[in-house]
């Protein structure tokens, strides 16, 4: 115990990583490479995957289970980067193997009914979460945020984000940043449509096309569109980078584009700036910001749980709104498995794209 009776603060503060894939790597090297963690134990139900992990990042506890290397190890973080299938078991392994802090890939989960259960888990163990939204710290998401809080564009009346990639992979990245745009406000509705069956029989499983707008209690209206209808982003290359998320008041926009920059106008004039959606410079401020918060409970992570719920549950009632028509008022009361109800409800009619590169993904 600290001086105050609180948890102490640590030098360096243990960590486990499970699922050493893509982005388990990226959180193993990032934790490694601040001087207050120290990666203590592994873990991947793919053998191969895990010794090529453990001999890279010269780990002694490494395990197929996750609850097996928490309870060796017992974390002070515990970090898990498994497909969106893996949510709640990898949540209560963290718990019982007594983490302090969870930190998770997003999506928060693939329906309601898990949401609902990762989300109680959380609260009733009191244990810190953050989900990985890192893109916020690229310095084109910062500097709109900043344009945005300086007033120079008037009270903000509209948040937008589109994305061309599907719905599982980007959309809550895109409800995360226009909520941070729109001040963090609360959401009081939204109404979507949804079209194209082919994604989801993907493993981050989507509509292939989905698209609607939220009302936020502080009056802004947010519209968004994700997947193969969305707009082109002609500035960007990188198809998965074809992200556009801004804001709009009375006095001009600023806007963020994932793999290009950033602009805005203003009644000053107009603005652009450079920036690129880049995991060696996001990573590090994201870990760094979980030492912090863990040293002291007033610096509350921005990418923390509650928030990234918010945005879920926006996802979902998007999802609810598509499948079953009209507005779905937030928040959401009561489970249920949104993949399964569009699967029962989008026409299974040939999707129409909005770019022809959009072929490879949506044929
Ligand atoms: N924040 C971002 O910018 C970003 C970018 C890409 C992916 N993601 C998210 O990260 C997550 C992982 O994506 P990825 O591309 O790294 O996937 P990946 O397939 O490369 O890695 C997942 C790993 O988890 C392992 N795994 C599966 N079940 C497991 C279990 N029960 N216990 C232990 N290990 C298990 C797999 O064997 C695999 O090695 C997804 O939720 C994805 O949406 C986030």
């Amino acid at each position: 115990m600290g001086p105050d009776g609180g948890v102490s603060v640590k030098d360096k503060y243990k960590v486990v990583v499970a699922g050493m894939g893509k982005r388990g790597m990226h959180h193993a090297l990032a934790f490694q490479a601040n001087d207050r963690f120290e990666v203590a134990g592994i873990c991947d139900i793919d053998q191969s995957r895990l010794d090529a992990a453990a001999a890279k990042l010269g780990v002694a506890v490494t395990g197929k289970d996750a609850s097996e290397v928490a309870a060796a190890v017992r974390p002070d973080v515990f970090c898990f980067c498994t497909m969106p299938n893996v949510r709640t078991s990898m949540i209560r392994a963290g718990i019982a193997g007594g983490a302090r802090l969870i930190a998770m890939e997003k999506p928060v989960a693939l329906t309601s009914a898990e949401g609902f259960e990762v989300r109680d888990a959380l609260r009733a163990s009191g244990v810190k979460a953050v989900v990985s939204h890192q893109h916020r710290y690229g310095e084109h998401y910062q500097k709109v945020a900043e344009i945005v809080a300086s007033g120079a564009l008037g009270r903000i009346h509209t948040v937008y984000a589109t994305a061309t990639g599907w719905m599982m992979h980007l959309l809550s990245h895109l409800i995360e940043y226009m909520r941070w745009y729109n001040g963090e406000a609360e959401a009081e509705w939204v109404m979507a449509q949804a079209a194209g069956r082919g994604k989801l029989a993907d493993a981050h499983p989507s509509p292939d096309y989905i698209a609607g707008f939220i009302h936020f209690a502080n009056g802004v209206h947010g519209v968004i569109e994700c997947g193969a209808g969305a707009p082109d982003v002609s500035e960007v290359d990188y198809w998965w980078r074809k992200c556009r998320i801004g804001a709009q008041g009375p006095d001009g926009f600023a806007e963020v584009l994932t793999g290009g920059g950033w602009r805005a106008v203003t009644k000053n004039g107009s603005f652009s700036g450079g920036g690129s959606m880049n995991y060696g410079l996001d990573m590090p401020p994201y870990i760094q910001q979980i030492a912090d918060w863990l040293d002291d409970d007033e610096k509350v992570h921005p990418c923390n749980f509650e928030s990234a719920y918010k945005g879920f549950e926006i996802m979902m009632a998007f999802c609810r709104s598509a499948a079953q028509g009209g507005q779905v008022r937030l928040p959401l009361e009561s489970p249920a498995d949104e993949i399964e109800m569009l699967r029962n409800a989008v026409p299974d009619r040939k999707i129409a794209l909005s770019m022809a590169s959009n072929a490879k993904e949506y044929a």
